[in-house]
């Protein structure tokens, strides 16, 4: 999802005998359904889990900026462009409450944000797919938007509060932009039959990349096991996946549209779709610097960073002029 590849440290659950005493009540505050808040015991695993599962959230919000952003100026009419604007202004929102989110945990905005820059914490692969034409805005609002929802509505009932209270404000907002993105791909789907071929260009290019969003296979992902008896994961990679395709088939074939996948076809037995698993060597590739846009994502980073400098300078400054106002008229 928004963090794909989440290291627990550890590749299995410890058993009750290897619990301490305080792990044990530990873990029976999250049987419970109790929610953790930041000044309670907590195992230093679950927190490091979650400092990497929160900034990775975070920075896939601010990076997924990026290639919308790209549209603005280009939006087809004023009104496109309002929606746009304040879907992407949304997602700045997004990053930020969970960047405040993850520094309940002891780790500062700042360090979150070098450890990115410095290539240590990732983003979601989504965002280093470029959007070519205004159809993709389209299918980014649908495909990868709905497939955030899928995501996060689950984890509004994750064990840790701060991050839980962010996705439940976060989830209002996601599905207007799901239904945004439903929208500008409804008037192309049913316009010119150019139109209509942009629509499908731009579902053939994303299908793949937003099947990708939930992970790698639940047979390769070592993590889950951990993180779902923390309840800091609350669905396996494959259930969300699967989730995800059963609710945008029906949409696609409302649309016109057709999903580019040969093998898709409903199974009666199963009371769900079989589809064919993306290219997950592209998955790898894209997670590790190599997709279309990764060079280009991280550029725009660290320019946005270093454009930021004297603005980050000026707000030291001013805080610390003010103390000392404050200082000298308590002193008077
Ligand atoms: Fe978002
Ligand atoms: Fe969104």
């Amino acid at each position: 999802m928004y963090a794909q590849v989440i290291d627990s440290g550890g590749k299995q659950p410890k058993r009750p005998d290897d619990l301490s005493a305080e792990e044990k009540a530990f873990m029976q505050r999250i049987d419970a359904n109790e929610k953790i808040e930041p000044k309670d015991w907590m195992p230093e695993g679950y927190r490091r889990t979650l400092i990497r599962q929160i900034g990775q959230h975070a920075h896939s919000e601010v990076v997924g900026q990026l290639p919308e952003g790209n549209w603005i100026t280009r939006a087809p009419t004023l009104e496109r462009k309002a929606i746009l604007l304040a879907k992407v202004q949304d997602e700045a929102g997004h990053g930020l409450y969970l960047y405040c989110a993850a520094e309940t945990l002891g780790v500062s905005r700042d360090d979150l944000i070098q450890r990115l820059l410095a290539g240590d914490m990732k983003y979601s692969s989504i965002f280093n797919y470029p959007t070519l034409n205004w159809a993709d805005i389209g299918a980014v609002g649908w495909l990868v938007d709905g497939a955030a929802i899928m995501n996060q509505v689950a984890l509004q009932r994750t064990s840790y509060g701060p991050y839980s209270r962010a996705m439940v404000r976060i989830c209002k907002e996601e599905s207007f932009h799901q239904r945004q993105g439903y929208d500008i791909m409804m008037k192309m789907a049913q316009g010119t039959p150019e139109q209509k071929a942009m629509a499908q260009d731009a579902l053939n290019r994303f299908w793949y990349p937003s099947l990708m969003m939930f992970g790698p296979p639940d047979s390769d992902s070592v993590h889950t096991a951990q993180s779902m008896a923390w309840k800091i994961k609350i669905n396996t990679n494959d259930e969300l996946r699967q989730r995800f395709v059963d609710q945008t088939v029906p949409q696609a074939e409302y649309l016109g549209l057709t999903i580019p996948d040969d093998n898709l076809r409903w199974n009666d037995e199963r009371g769900e779709y079989d589809f064919t698993q993306p290219d997950w060597e592209e998955f790898w590739q894209v997670i590790n610097g190599y997709g279309p846009c990764n060079r280009e994502r991280m550029d725009a980073r660290i320019k946005a960073w270093d454009d930021g400098a004297w603005f980050r300078e000026a707000l030291a400054e001013h805080g610390k002029k003010r103390a000392q106002r404050q200082a000298k008229a308590v002193n008077a």
